[in-house]
């Protein structure tokens, strides 16, 4: 037996039980995984409240959790390329990491590679989910280019404070949205070349006066709700709203005559899980996510660590918007 935190009902963060489970032997195809360092995404929140979301919400009861590092501890049949004691990643469904010990499959497992074994569990923790979802959105969803011009929602949050450093990297400029001048400083200090703090600026505008007028190629829209209707005025013709997340609710539904009389904008809604089905596809990003971390181009930023039992009140603090960068449990 080990401990978990399992949801019995959907719900506030309340809803979490901190309980012994039983993890059977893994099947054929998976791996045992001891856990040593767990991510928090916005993706678990949408999941444990039940809100719509690309990955339909698993039946309950349910151990929530996309991303976790670990030591394998047992391999199931038909498993090759593992080994015990292998240290691993993980960032992909099925759901279960918020727990001491969780079988996964193998095809989805990914090795660390031995250049980051100076790089702490809970580092990695940190940016598995969001730095492969950071490496597609930036290479695959739209192709960042020297000198391109980006919006990035949410600038100081787990995924905002990678897209920063990331987009800095391909050369771009960034601009970042934020609620506070904490979060904005955070957002600079990562790369944002301007911020605009929700409550007292105007991203529309601001956009406009950067890109004289012209929009961004891209807009990475992680908000939903309160910002999509904007978002889509700062792109140019031709440009990607790339609708990747929706923190303050699911936006309105579209008037696709809208996207054409804007100038034939692009929309996407994309997730991870389609990116990386494909093992070869999952490997090609690790691969570029493992090499800008070896390169030390990009850091962590784990803001807060709490203990897996305390998952609740973490989730509390991320949906209340109290959190920078990344969250980390450790079991
Ligand atoms: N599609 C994918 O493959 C994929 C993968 C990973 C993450 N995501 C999405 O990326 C986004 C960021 O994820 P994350 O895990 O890194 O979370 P996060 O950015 O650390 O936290 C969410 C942030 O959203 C902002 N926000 C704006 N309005 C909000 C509201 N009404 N309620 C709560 N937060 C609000 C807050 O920043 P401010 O206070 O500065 O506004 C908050 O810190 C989420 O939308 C998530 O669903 C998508």
């Amino acid at each position: 037996m080990v401990k978990a935190a399992v949801i019995y009902e959907k719900g506030g963060p309340e809803v979490f039980k901190w309980e012994k489970i039983e993890v059977p032997d893994p099947g054929p195809f998976e791996l045992q995984i001891k856990n040593t360092a767990i991510g928090i995404n916005y993706v678990d929140t949408y999941h444990r409240r039940g809100m719509p979301h690309p990955w339909p919400v698993p039946e309950l009861p349910l151990v929530l959790g996309f991303e976790g590092v670990g030591i394998v501890k047992e391999i199931g049949e038909n498993v090759k390329n593992f080994t015990k004691g292998d240290r691993v990643a993980y960032a992909l469904p099925p759901h279960g990491s918020y727990s001491e010990e969780r079988n996964y499959p193998a095809e989805k497992l990914l090795k660390v590679p031995d250049f980051l074994s100076n790089l702490k569990d809970q580092d990695l923790a940190a940016v598995m989910l969001k730095g492969l979802t950071a490496q597609y959105l930036l290479r695959r969803t739209y192709v960042v280019k020297q000198g391109d011009v980006i919006l990035v929602h949410a600038a100081a949050g787990g995924m905002g404070l990678i897209l920063c450093q990331w987009g800095k990297e391909l050369g771009a400029t960034v601009i970042g949205t934020v609620s506070s001048e904490k979060k904005a400083e955070q957002a600079r200090k990562a790369g944002a070349d301007y911020t605009v703090i929700h409550s007292k600026g105007d991203f529309e505008s601001v956009v406009k006066k950067v890109t004289d007028g012209e929009g961004c190629p891209v807009v990475y829209e992680s908000i939903g709700r309160d910002t999509f209707k904007k978002s889509m005025n700062c792109l140019r013709p031709m440009g990607m709203l790339a609708s990747y997340g929706h923190a303050s609710g699911a936006p309105d539904p579209v008037d696709v005559i809208e996207l054409g009389m804007k100038g034939s904008l692009f929309l996407t809604r994309p997730a991870i899980m389609h990116y990386m089905a494909k093992r070869h596809h999952l490997l090609e990003s690790a691969k570029d996510l493992f090499d800008i971390l070896g390169k030390g181009k990009l850091k962590s930023n784990v803001n807060h660590i709490y203990p897996l039992s305390d998952v609740g009140e973490a989730h509390r603090a991320m949906e209340a918007r109290e959190t920078t960068g990344s969250i980390v449990l450790i079991p």
